[in-house]
């Protein structure tokens, strides 16, 4: 199974987000994950469809937008014009979430769920055929450097299951306090894609080495 690396851009210097974001695609990277936050579904505020669309010429990594918002039909359509070939929404904030899913693949996307510390893997069972992603959030949302939950595991571990259980490659990632230190049990959990923030931005001058660190970290 392929292990990729998607670096969370909350810890990024917004002031010059564009030469960030190819900073990151020199790195290695494997896509770029959007932190959507609206300020209901989560304390925090963070960034609008227009601002991905404004990097999108910039770089030819992948996004994924990571949408912590109430109500994430609302814009749906504009973080996929934005240029987010994937679309992750959360079981806890999608009314409809089965409806929500489809309306992303309609629209041409890739379709993800997250789910928060608190919520079961079984809430991702009758939409499998849905994703293409289960993201398992590994803090609880809102704010980076945060430290890993590692009760998370037994939850990464049944994603894992059921998710192998469709015989599809539906990719499992985690997020959230994403370290040297954590993602080697995040990886034996079964998770194989890895968003990181702080653990990348940490320094900025070594960020080639510290992907390369945690692809070897999660073999
Ligand atoms: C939480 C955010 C963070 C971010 C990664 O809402 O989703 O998890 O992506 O931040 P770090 O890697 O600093 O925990």
């Amino acid at each position: 199974m392929t292990t990729r690396i998607v670096p969370s851009v909350l810890p990024a210097d917004f002031s010059r987000l564009g030469e960030e974001v190819r900073l990151l695609e020199k790195a290695g990277v494997d896509r770029i994950q959007w932190d959507v936050m609206d300020g209901r579904f989560v304390p925090n505020l963070t960034m609008g469809p227009d601002v991905i669309a404004s990097v999108r010429p910039l770089v030819t990594l992948p996004f994924e937008a990571h949408l912590m918002v109430a109500d994430p039909d609302r814009l749906l359509p504009r973080w996929l014009d934005a240029g987010c070939g994937m679309v992750i929404v959360h079981a806890e904030a999608a009314g409809h979430l089965h409806r929500t899913l489809g309306d992303i693949r309609e629209r041409g996307g890739s379709a993800g769920v997250a789910l928060n510390p608190a919520t079961p893997a079984s809430a991702v069972e009758h939409v499998l055929d849905l994703v293409d992603l289960v993201l398992v959030m590994t803090v609880n949302p809102g704010f980076g450097g945060q430290r890993y939950l590692p009760s998370m595991a037994a939850k990464i571990r049944r994603v894992r299951e059921l998710v192998d259980a469709t015989g599809r490659d539906i990719e499992v990632e985690v997020d959230g306090g994403i370290s040297p230190d954590t993602i080697g049990s995040a990886s034996a959990a079964g998770a194989r894609t890895f968003c990181a923030g702080s653990a990348l931005f940490a320094d900025r001058d070594a960020i080639g080495e510290r992907v390369a660190e945690l692809r070897r970290l999660a073999a």
